[in-house]
């Protein structure tokens, strides 16, 4: 068995392991850890503590993947609703669909009883409206939200560079690998923008015979790419873990135009190795890693490449 997890996993990688260690199916383990992690207001990016798009609006996304099947369940621009990892897991379990998106994931929600939530953390709306303050006039602050948002859009950038997002891959006692990611996305993103949390194949992959990855940070960069199937695709084309990082690294680095941030990439293959690399990340990057005989998690720094 063996956790992986970016540096916000820290509220809920002890219950994941917990639950790994009881026997937990990995997708399930995996659940029952972001759960903490959406719920944890310190954590910026994810959840309850994260922050909302441009109209003050939480709207959050998640996924889970089980590597076995491929079998894969996904939410985008949820309002309204935690926690949401366990909202995607429902769309696998009982839709014949992959994802659910805004109002009809909302809509799932209410079906299975999931409270109206308020995902909105008093001090997320106080930023964020004194961001606005300083960005617009009088005039169109009487207006908002009813003003062109496309120029707001590119004036108020992520201005707290978050776009991380909460990532967690496992090998379970089954030797089954999962995924599951879980964000608020882009600090003030545009209304309905999905990032790559929840995009199979961008985010995340898993394909218990080869390996698993998930990516944090820049998801318009990594959907553009594919940059988790890449990796899992390289691996069973034969590639060794170093390669196919390296390769999906390469592949990011190959973009020029659009828009273009930091990516950490988090990989393991079907033998355990495991790999975390970062690119265009300003300071150190730390990752959560755990492997059966392990007595506690450790807190470990990503190659910055
Ligand atoms: N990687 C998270 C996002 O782009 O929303």
């Amino acid at each position: 068995m063996m956790l992986l997890a970016n540096s916000e996993a820290w509220p809920g990688f002890s219950r994941s392991i917990e639950c790994l260690n009881g026997g937990m199916a990995g997708v399930d383990a995996l659940v029952e850890g972001i759960g903490a992690v959406e719920r944890e207001a310190k954590v910026r990016s994810v959840g309850y503590g994260g922050w909302p798009n441009m109209i003050g609006r939480m709207e959050c996304d998640a996924a889970v993947m089980d590597g076995t099947t491929r079998e894969i369940g996904a939410v985008g621009a949820v309002p309204d609703t935690l926690p949401v990892a366990r909202l995607a897991r429902e769309v696998m379990r009982r839709l014949p669909h992959v994802m659910v998106t805004g109002e009809g994931a909302r809509r799932l929600a209410s079906e299975l009883g999931f409270p109206l939530d308020e995902v909105l953390h008093p001090d997320s709306k106080r930023v964020w409206w004194e961001r606005l303050e300083k960005e617009l006039s009088a005039e169109a602050l009487a207006a908002f939200p009813d003003i062109p948002l496309v120029p707001l859009s590119h004036a108020i950038t992520d201005p707290e560079r978050v776009r991380d997002t909460t990532v967690f891959l496992a090998k379970d006692a089954q030797d089954g690998l999962s995924a599951v990611t879980s964000t608020s996305g882009w600090a003030w993103k545009y209304p309905g923008r999905l990032g790559d949390s929840p995009i199979p194949g961008a985010g995340y992959y898993a394909d218990s015979r080869f390996g698993a990855a998930a990516c944090t940070h820049t998801g318009e960069m990594t959907m553009r790419c594919g940059t988790a199937r890449t990796i899992v695709l390289a691996l069973r084309l034969g590639h060794t873990l170093e390669a196919a990082v390296d390769l999906a690294v390469t592949e990011l680095r190959e973009l020029q135009a659009g828009f273009i941030g930091g990516v950490v990439i988090h990989a393991v293959d079907a033998g355990e190795r495991h790999r975390v690399v970062s690119i265009n990340c300003d300071g150190p990057i730390y990752y959560w890693y755990w492997k059966d005989g392990m007595a506690d998690p450790e807190k470990r720094v990503a190659e910055a490449l």
